[in-house]
């Protein structure tokens, strides 16, 4: 399949909901706009695509997903623009991570051009769902999980493929507090903690739960060896800023979501000139400077938190207050170029963002 033959039944509810939504008040991923798009994979081939008013699926109690876990899932936002089009933020990477994350869970694979291409027409459907309100966005979820009816452990020979969409505001309504786990683990080597697996996140819940009693909101995971080295957060990836160096943990083993939204922080920060080092960082040197006052600033990034400034970080009986948000000059500046590129109001230089008319 390729994008120039792509063609989706569309199939338009007769009267939308969108008159109903409380747009002062939109909790997060609770309110979803009138139409889905599903397309479904069967005897080794996609079929053609259907966008149809969204409602529930009708499952097999033995779907293969529900049992063993084959599901793997994408975020992604679409802005409206100063201009009246609307923008996609990087959507190829998306593209790319939902293909790796696919094959990683031995799940049918999807061109890239063809995921980007029917997200576009999907945004173009629900392109009245964009909020207006600087800060909001369509918040879009392209997702697929097994299909077979079947219970025996093997890779599902069909797979859905879907993609719906919530009208959201931020993630995080405050700046976070966040727990070093040294017990827990969400990823190893040789696993599955590079992909956008549904079932990384079902793992996570029992340790971030503990975490939550003790009132923090996320927690900070550690490598599954030593807990000496940080990964990333439990909703975003991490970025510190220790005397003047913008350090995230490196990539370079399989336990780390590869983010979009990181990686542009650190493009951003390499484009002015502030220096920036991906590699180990152990959390013995992040407790140091939050202890000696070199820990300037330490933030999440995500396409659901954005920039997620962090408040206090606790590590085994402490906790470490950092610096006041408003003193973060880097971290805020990254926030507001990024919220600019994608609203249209400065130069996308580096073509970063899909425009739809
Ligand atoms: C995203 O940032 O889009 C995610 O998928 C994270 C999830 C916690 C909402």
């Amino acid at each position: 399949m390729t994008t120039e033959n792509l063609t989706i039944q569309i199939t338009k509810v007769n009267e939308s909901k969108i008159t109903q939504v409380d747009w002062e008040n939109l909790p997060f991923g609770r309110v979803f706009s009138d139409h889905i798009l599903i397309m479904d994979y069967i005897n080794g081939a996609w079929k053609t695509p259907e966008i149809v008013p969204f409602d529930n699926l009708n499952l097999h109690p033995a779907t293969s997903a529900l049992h063993y876990g084959q599901a793997v899932f994408e975020g992604m936002k679409a802005n409206r623009m100063v201009d009246g089009k609307i923008s996609v933020f990087r959507p190829e990477m998306n593209a790319a991570r939902f293909r790796e994350s696919c094959a990683r869970m031995c799940m049918a694979e999807i061109d890239e051009n063809v995921f980007v291409s029917l997200l576009a027409q999907f945004i173009k459907i629900e392109k009245d769902w964009i909020p207006q309100k600087e800060g909001y966005s369509l918040y879009l979820r392209p997702f697929m999980f097994a299909t077979d009816s079947y219970i025996g452990v093997k890779p599902s020979d069909s797979y859905r493929f879907a993609i719906f969409a919530c009208p959201v505001g931020a993630y995080y309504t405050e700046p976070v507090n966040v727990k070093i786990e040294e017990f827990y683990t969400r990823a190893a080597n040789g696993g599955v903690g590079r992909a956008k697996a549904a079932g990384n996140y079902a793992a996570a819940l029992y340790p971030a739960k503990l975490a939550q009693s003790q009132g923090f909101h996320q927690l900070i995971w550690t490598d599954a060896i030593s807990h000496e080295y940080i990964e990333e957060s439990g909703t975003m990836n991490i970025v510190f800023v220790i005397n003047g160096k913008m350090i995230s943990p490196s990539e370079d083993s399989d336990t780390i979501l590869r983010g979009v939204t990181k990686r542009s922080v650190l493009e951003i920060a390499k484009m002015w000139g502030i220096p920036v080092e991906e590699r180990k960082v152990s959390v013995k040197e992040v407790i140091e400077a939050a202890k000696n006052g070199s820990l300037e600033d330490a933030f999440g990034a995500g396409t659901a938190a954005t920039i997620a400034p962090i408040a206090k970080i606790g590590f085994r009986d402490e906790v470490f207050q950092l610096p006041a948000i408003e003193t973060r000059t880097l971290s805020n500046k990254i926030k507001t170029y990024l919220d600019q590129v994608k609203s249209g109001e400065i130069q996308d230089d580096n073509n970063w963002c899909l425009k739809i008319n």
